[in-house]
């Protein structure tokens, strides 16, 4: 059953985001108006072929909906140039046409692979995102960035493009690992410092629900996580200005999985909360935050036991100036210049470029030795 409905607005493309427990099963009763001519491209990975494709295929095929399947590897190392080449390849030899739709089946890595095809396919197809995983469902499936990664950075080549659609589903979220869905739950705290206090302490309130995953809370969660997401990106789609505050944590985080080469001992959301806490640190030696503010934050972390530290290996191998010169690798570099989210309260986040770089260096120290 849908529970909740948000609509994005976007220039591109309006779209709804529909949240919900059980909807896999009756997918195709939610799709069919968004799909053209009967006809869909299911891109996954095996993972999720494994635990839920059947049932996918099942509720498409009930509706008359003809469905294709494309598989590929699982992992974040798939986000590159060979696999958009190679999903590219089999969609032109099966006659893709441009009334067709592409369905992003899976987590983050899926929905920002075939959303990048899916804007360079014919110049530009549907597509529709199902979101298997909690980062996916509060995150990356709203708001058209996709992208792969390069050896130069993560996500420097990539497109803004909207799906037609996000169903958000859930049930599928109980097969995920406990480590998976702290990963996404990190993204979740990330709008609640940058624009929402009152859900960061609904969150504390109810982190003992929230942490054994009761769906009315879960459901609530991606709510509020995907109505602060939309409420940015319907006033800046291209990130010219506040979208950048949702990359709160992330130039920290995107240095850390480049410096660990995106391998599974950092994934994607704890590199984005080990990136939260040093930008918070960071607030407090610049006197935006007040110590207070910071021991809230960081209790929150460890009671929902959060990634809070670089494992060991890899801070061996890392110096500051190594870390830094990662962190200028991110595309949120402008003019040489370092823009930085900041925290100047719960909820109240700035770009900021003119914090002081021996603070900068005393933070990534604390996290390296
Ligand atoms: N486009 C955006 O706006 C945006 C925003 C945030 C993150 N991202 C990107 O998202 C990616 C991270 O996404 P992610 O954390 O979802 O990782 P992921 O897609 O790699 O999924 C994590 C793991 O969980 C498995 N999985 C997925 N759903 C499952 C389920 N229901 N049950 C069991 N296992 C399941 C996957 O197979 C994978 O092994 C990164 O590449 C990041 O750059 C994009």
């Amino acid at each position: 059953m849908i529970k909740k409905k948000l609509r994005v607005n976007t220039k591109q493309k309006s779209y709804d985001i529909l949240i919900g427990n059980n909807l896999i099963n009756n997918a195709g009763n939610f799709l069919q108006n968004h799909i053209k001519n009967q006809r869909v491209f299911i891109i996954t990975n095996k993972t999720i072929h494994k635990l839920y494709y059947a049932s996918l295929e099942k509720s498409l095929t009930k509706k008359n909906i003809k469905t294709y399947k494309i598989i590929i590897g699982d992992g974040e190392n798939q986000k590159n140039i060979k696999t958009i080449n190679s999903i590219c390849s089999t969609l032109l030899n099966y006659k893709i046409n441009r009334d067709d739709t592409l369905i992003a089946f899976g987590g983050g890595v899926i929905g920002d692979i075939v959303g990048f095809t899916a804007s360079i396919t014919l110049r530009g197809v549907n597509f529709i995102q199902i979101p298997t995983t909690l980062l996916a469902q509060v995150d990356s499936s709203v708001g058209g960035k996709t992208g792969i990664n390069t050896k130069e950075g993560k996500n420097l080549i990539g497109t803004f493009f909207q799906p037609n659609l996000v169903l958000a589903d859930v049930s599928l979220l109980r097969s995920l690992s406990h480590r998976e869905f702290l990963a996404g739950y990190a993204e979740v705290i990330k709008y609640s410092l940058i624009m929402d206090k009152s859900f960061f302490n609904w969150l504390v309130k109810n982190k003992r629900r929230v942490s054994k995953q009761e769906v009315s809370y879960i459901i609530e969660i991606v709510f509020r996580s995907c109505k602060n997401k939309a409420k940015i990106v319907n006033k800046d789609e291209n990130e010219k200005n506040i979208r950048a505050l949702l990359n709160f944590g992330h130039t920290f985080g995107h240095a850390i999985e480049s410096l660990n080469n995106y391998k599974k001992s950092v994934i994607h959301g704890e590199a984005v909360s080990i990136g939260i806490l040093m930008a918070i640190e960071l607030s407090l030696l610049e006197g935006k935050i007040k110590k207070v503010v910071e021991e809230k934050v960081k209790a929150h972390f460890h009671q929902m036991k959060l990634k809070s530290s670089i494992p060991k290996k890899l801070k061996s191998k890392i110096s500051v100036p190594k870390f830094i010169n990662a962190m200028q690798s991110d595309k949120k570099v402008k003019d040489n210049t370092l823009n930085l989210i900041l925290l100047n309260e719960v909820g109240n986040a700035k770009i900021v470029n003119n914090f002081s770089t021996s603070n900068l260096r005393k933070v990534i120290k604390k996290h390296i030795e």
